[in-house]
């Protein structure tokens, strides 16, 4: 077997830091999840991560370790609990690792986060008075941070190298202070988007155009967000590596940040593409569950075909117009009317996935499925009680003519199908979100004023689900990987994503995709598969487009996928060639991180030279 590729020198400790450990929020939990295999494999117990602990943290997720021992990370931890500070150190219980992690609640005493408030007005004039509970806890967890690795570096051997990687502002306060302070690690700073960029783009018009010409001072202060903003930009100043994902958010850290990344580092992806041979098999079988969820939704209002249905999907992280997600149900809404004036036969399902606060999943929606389950048992009861009965009649007919099966129904058979259908039988229109949400939001709002109630007459079903889709306790008994292969397309119109996991785990899972060109990978492949199409991979330009240019040209493209779907026999698959996913695996992208690693550790130590 041959050594795993390793970047770092033996005995290097490599932390991973960010504010999505054992918190699944969006992309960045993605980033980590796909990349930790591949990290496990190679540094083993070398490699550890740092995330929050918060409140509703996943706790299945997180086994924690019930023994400190003599090692450097037990002393440090016990150091930090010494000086009040809430430290719990486990195991991350992933699919396919379990990397120790260590969670630091954030939420520190007031009086401690008052000083830290006023020093670093003194050091960085980052001024945080008019603070909120996120910024709060943002400082709070740098703060036990920047303390865990002061104490940490003195409870190594001198000659041991540390590196830390920040993801995002959030989790990376302390990097300016470790820089000052001198402490002996090295960091590197992997911004995946931009504050500025998150806040600006989806309010203003014509934001690729104009970004460039902005005062990022006026900007910061037009959107309120001047502090953390300076925070941001003291960041990606002091860290010794500024690190980034794609082109367009490079540009903005130079104009936004104030700093040139070094390297512009893809996102990556742990396991292969689903092959050719093997998309369709899975596509009927994961299929298969969201049909069953469609019928026990709809068939108590009113009759619908799924061997026909098309099954449209968006997902990601709840922000409305950055996701596209206006876009999209804009164009579902246009084309629900236009299918309803022509008098078409096709039935759309739009499917919309975000996460958002919520109190239970709806109990009519969990009846349903219930009493869906209960006609299946009551169906299969009747083939099994028929089947006997059908034989014996067709052996004492000589089979010369069919039976009337209303003659082999007994009448207990009957009653029990009779009582089982009126129960089945609901008076309402089926649900269109999922969950009792704990408040309204812009995609409820939309869809009942655009009249996409699911009623009978209406083309385009919708069903929002406004929680991760877990196999143990989703509606559809699959997970979100399953059930993006169950589905017809992906459409991610979106208008600020820095990378998109969502599109590219659609591609990779065999589902066609619909792209905005904002995303970074639709650029990376836009430059290296000018075939796209081809692999049934649509990008959409919306940089320089209206949204009416954008919805409509949308709207037209659903149409003719739509169309065709139903029309042809053929199921469209995407294709992803393997020169366009190898280089986007984890273990080819290592070697990027060699660089950037071996960078931070030659500015932290500029006098002995490289690393
Ligand atoms: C952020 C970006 C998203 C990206 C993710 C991982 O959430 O908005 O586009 O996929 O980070 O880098």
């Amino acid at each position: 077997m041959t050594e795993p590729f390793r970047i770092l020198k033996p005995g290097t400790i490599l932390f991973e830091i960010a504010w999505e450990v054992c918190n699944q929020i969006g992309g960045i939990f993605t980033y980590l999840k796909s990349k930790i295999p591949v990290m496990t494999d190679t540094y083993g117990d070398d490699y550890l991560l740092i995330g929050p602990y918060l409140p509703d943290h996943k706790k299945a997720e997180f086994r924690p370790i019930a023994a400190l021992d003599d090692s450097a990370i037990s002393r440090t931890i016990v150091k930090l609990r010494e000086s009040g500070f809430e430290v719990h150190y486990g195991h991350w219980l992933l699919d396919d690792s379990r990397p120790k992690v260590l969670l630091f609640n954030p939420d520190i005493d007031t009086g401690q986060l008052n000083t830290i408030k006023a020093r670093l007005w003194e050091k960085y004039q980052l001024s945080t008075i008019q603070s909120d509970q996120i910024l709060d806890q943002v400082l709070g967890f740098g703060e036990i941070l920047r303390l865990f690795f002061s104490l940490y570096t003195e409870c190594i051997n001198r000659d041991q190298d540390v590196l830390a990687h920040f993801h995002e502002w959030m989790s990376a306060s302390c990097v300016p202070e470790l820089a000052d302070d001198k402490v002996r690690v090295a960091t590197v700073f992997t911004t995946h988007s931009t504050l500025l960029g998150r806040y600006v783009a989806p309010n203003e018009r014509h934001y690729f155009s104009n970004f460039q010409n902005y005062d990022w001072q006026t900007k910061a202060n037009e959107y309120g967000i001047e502090n953390r903003l300076v925070l941001e930009r003291t960041i990606a100043k002091k860290a010794q590596v500024l690190v980034t994902d794609s082109e367009h958010i490079s540009l903005e850290c130079e104009i936004f940040l104030g700093r040139k990344p070094d390297q512009i580092i893809f996102n990556g992806i742990n396991k292969k593409a689903v092959l050719r041979h093997e998309v369709f098999e899975t596509y009927t079988q994961h299929r298969e569950k969201i049909d069953d969820f469609v019928k026990a939704l709809f068939l108590p209002s009113y009759p619908i075909n799924t061997d026909k249905a098309v099954y449209f999907f968006t997902s990601g992280r709840y922000e409305y117009r950055n996701k596209g997600f206006d876009i999209t149900l804009e164009a579902m809404a246009r084309l629900n009317g236009k299918l309803m004036r022509e008098n078409s036969d096709l039935t759309i399902v739009l499917f919309v996935i975000s996460k958002r606060p919520f109190y239970h999943i709806k109990s009519e929606v969990l009846e349903a499925k219930q009493k869906y389950q209960d006609l299946r048992k009551i169906c299969a009861k009747i083939s099994q009680r028929l089947g006997p009965r059908l034989y014996a009649n067709v052996a004492h007919s000589g089979g010369s003519k069919l039976p009337d099966l209303n003659n082999l129904i007994d009448d207990e058979l009957l009653l029990t199908w009779k009582q089982a259908v009126r129960d089945f039988k609901s008076y309402t229109l089926p649900a269109v979100t999922m969950h009792q949400l704990a408040e309204e939001d812009d995609i409820t709002r939309f869809c009942q004023t655009a009249g996409l109630d699911n009623k009978e007459s209406n083309r385009v079903k919708v069903i929002y689900y406004p929680d991760f889709i877990e196999r143990a306790k989703s509606l559809f008994g699959i997970d979100y990987q399953e059930f993006i292969k169950g589905c017809n397309l992906g459409i991610f119109p979106s208008f600020y994503d820095p990378w998109g996991y969502a599109p590219m785990e659609t591609a990779m899972a065999g589902t066609p995709v619909i792209a905005s060109d904002t995303s970074g990978f639709a650029h990376y492949l836009s430059e290296v598969m000018p075939n796209h199409q081809a692999g049934e991979m649509y990008l959409l330009n919306r940089k320089f487009q209206s949204d009416e240019e954008v919805i409509n040209g949308l709207q037209e493209q659903l149409f003719s996928f739509a169309e065709s779907l139903a029309r042809e026999h053929y199921i469209p698959r995407a294709t992803l060639p393997t020169y366009v996913t190898e280089p986007l695996r984890w273990k080819n992208l290592q070697s990027r991180y060699h660089e950037a690693y071996k960078l931070a550790f030659t500015r932290l130590h500029p006098d002995t030279g490289s690393y």
